[in-house]
């Protein structure tokens, strides 16, 4: 036994020394260690020796058994380092010394103001929300005080889908009443203020041109407290235009209606470029218009679950409809409002930041 187990040795350190890949690696294992391999058949013949020579024997064939498998353990690592090494080898080789040649991409013009808005609220304390750009219309209409056939809706005339009462949202106040109902718990029972903007893209059919597209990007914002007045409005549009103009603005508010808010406002600013004078800018009016803005309607408090029919004036707030788009055009004078959807790279990668 002991030479077969000799003899097996030389064998298999012979043929283990020719293998230089993992498939041949394998047959040997098995030639040696499987079920019909080398080591069973010498356990097979263990049993037809004499009895006194079996403990010896059999150590002699586990150590073997245990031999073969460590080998086999260092030379397949041993290949696979090999192999690694190969494909490393084979890899293309390249000089790190070369310029970089990466074409990246740019931000869309209205994701840098949208972005540079939102830093603008959030350090305000404002929440910003997304919303869907598929609403129904009482989230457009109805929850903002414009009833159906009331003559407003003729200015929002937007896209209506095949399913029932499904239409893409004509502006962002769409979202009012859904954020009323998302924070008005908070408000009830913590005292917290209704602090939220929620820019998004908004639908209309309009005949094209370079002042009108059918798809363009407001962002809306509303404020709710107990005794919110027209004072806070006024303070916090200039203070957060001062921001986004990064100066002093000077701000001013004519009547405009809206049936969600009462009063109404059309906030404009006086010219950055003219100082006021008047300027080709500013059709020489020295006024820019801005944002529509007012005091939300009770109406559209009642309906989104902040006051009760008892007490219309519990809680009172602003509301404002920034439009990103044209606050795009005036920061980078841009001048064709199709700038922004036609996907030209060569116009839309020049811009870099706000
Ligand atoms: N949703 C209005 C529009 O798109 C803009 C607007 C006006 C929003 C007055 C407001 C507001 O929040 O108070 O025409």
């Amino acid at each position: 036994m002991k030479d077969r187990i000799e003899e097996l040795k030389k064998r298999f350190a012979n043929e283990l020394s020719g293998v230089s890949d993992q498939k041949t690696l394998e047959d040997l294992r098995l030639a040696f260690l499987s079920k019909k391999g080398q080591v069973s058949q010498l356990m097979q013949e263990l049993a037809k020796i004499p009895n006194e020579q079996k403990k010896e024997a059999g150590a002699l064939i586990n150590s073997f058994k245990q031999e073969v498998s460590q080998k086999f353990d260092e030379k397949l690592s041993e290949i696979r380092k090999m192999e690694e090494q190969c494909l490393i080898d084979s890899t293309e080789s390249y000089d790190e010394s070369l310029p970089e040649n990466i074409r990246r991409g740019s931000y869309h013009p209205i994701s840098l103001v949208q972005r540079e808005l939102e830093g603008i609220f959030e350090s305000m304390g404002f929440d910003v929300e997304d919303y869907s750009e598929i609403v129904d219309d009482y989230h457009c209409f109805e929850a903002l005080n414009i009833p159906k056939f009331h003559p407003a809706r003729d200015m929002q005339d937007t896209y209506y889908l095949t399913t029932p009462n499904q239409l893409l949202k004509s502006h962002t106040s769409a979202a009012q009443n859904a954020i009323m109902y998302k924070y008005g718990k908070l408000l009830k029972e913590n005292g917290r203020p209704i602090r939220a903007v929620f820019p998004g893209r908004c639908f209309r059919n309009e005949a094209i041109d370079a002042c009108h597209e059918n798809t363009f990007f407001q962002m809306e914002g509303i404020m709710i407290d107990k005794n919110i007045s027209i004072s806070n409005l006024i303070y916090f549009m200039k203070t957060m235009l001062s921001e986004v103009f990064k100066r002093d603005v000077t701000v001013r508010l004519r009547p405009g209606f809206f049936p969600f808010v009462e009063p109404g406002f059309e906030l404009d600013i006086q010219c950055l470029i003219c100082g006021g004078k008047g300027c080709s800018s500013c059709k020489n009016s020295g006024w820019l218009e801005l944002c529509p803005c007012g005091m939300i309607h009770p109406n559209v408090l009642k309906y989104g679950g902040i006051n009760s029919e008892e007490d219309p004036y519990e809680y009172t707030g602003f509301a404002f409809g920034l439009g990103l788009t044209r606050l795009a055009m005036m920061k980078y004078q841009v001048k064709d409002i199709r700038t922004f959807n036609e996907g030209d790279l060569s116009a839309l990668s020049q811009f870099i930041s706000c």
